[in-house]
């Protein structure tokens, strides 16, 4: 796969086909990506990390996420949605919160990782030494997390901030 627009028809006709189906089944798709168009959605911010929207449907959403040194994520669930991820430039640390127990994964280049509810939760962070991207795909679409400090509280506390991670 060359582009990013062939990437989204692949990912159409597999929700469209397997709509029960995990993502994590597009692990193969999103390793055949070989373009170099996520380029064109990078970018970052001082203050926050960035998320640039490559396609959001119903079904579906894939984004480009930024990460300067130092920025991450809050811990996070995936409000029903599997995420699908691959870094595209640099290196991210998960910590995976997994039912009391903590797992620290370490992604480079092209490395792809999966996660959804069942799985637990987790927080991402770019620390360093250089900007990170990462390609995600979510499927449904219209991704709406609950975040938190504390990995217990979102699952224990399910009225808590529901701001996009
Ligand atoms: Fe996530």
């Amino acid at each position: 796969m060359k582009n990013l627009q062939e990437l989204v028809a692949e990912v159409a006709n597999f929700v469209a086909k397997y709509p029960e189906k995990p993502i994590f089944s597009l692990r193969p798709t999103l390793a055949a990506y070989q373009g170099q168009d996520w380029q064109q959605y990078i970018a970052f911010e001082d203050t926050h990390y960035t998320r640039q929207v490559v396609c959001q449907c119903p079904a579906f959403e894939i984004l480009v996420l930024g990460w300067q040194v130092g920025q991450g994520s809050p811990f996070h669930n995936h409000a029903g949605q599997g995420c699908l991820l691959r870094v595209m430039q640099g290196v991210l640390h998960e910590t995976r919160w997994q039912w009391g127990k903590t797992h620290l994964n370490c992604y480079t280049s092209n490395a792809i990782s999966y996660i959804d509810d069942q799985m637990g939760v987790h927080q991402i962070e770019n620390r360093g030494p250089q900007p990170a991207v990462s390609l995600h795909i979510y499927a449904p679409g219209f991704f709406c997390a609950q975040k938190s400090s504390s990995p217990e509280a979102i699952l224990l506390n399910p009225g808590i901030s529901t701001k996009t991670v």
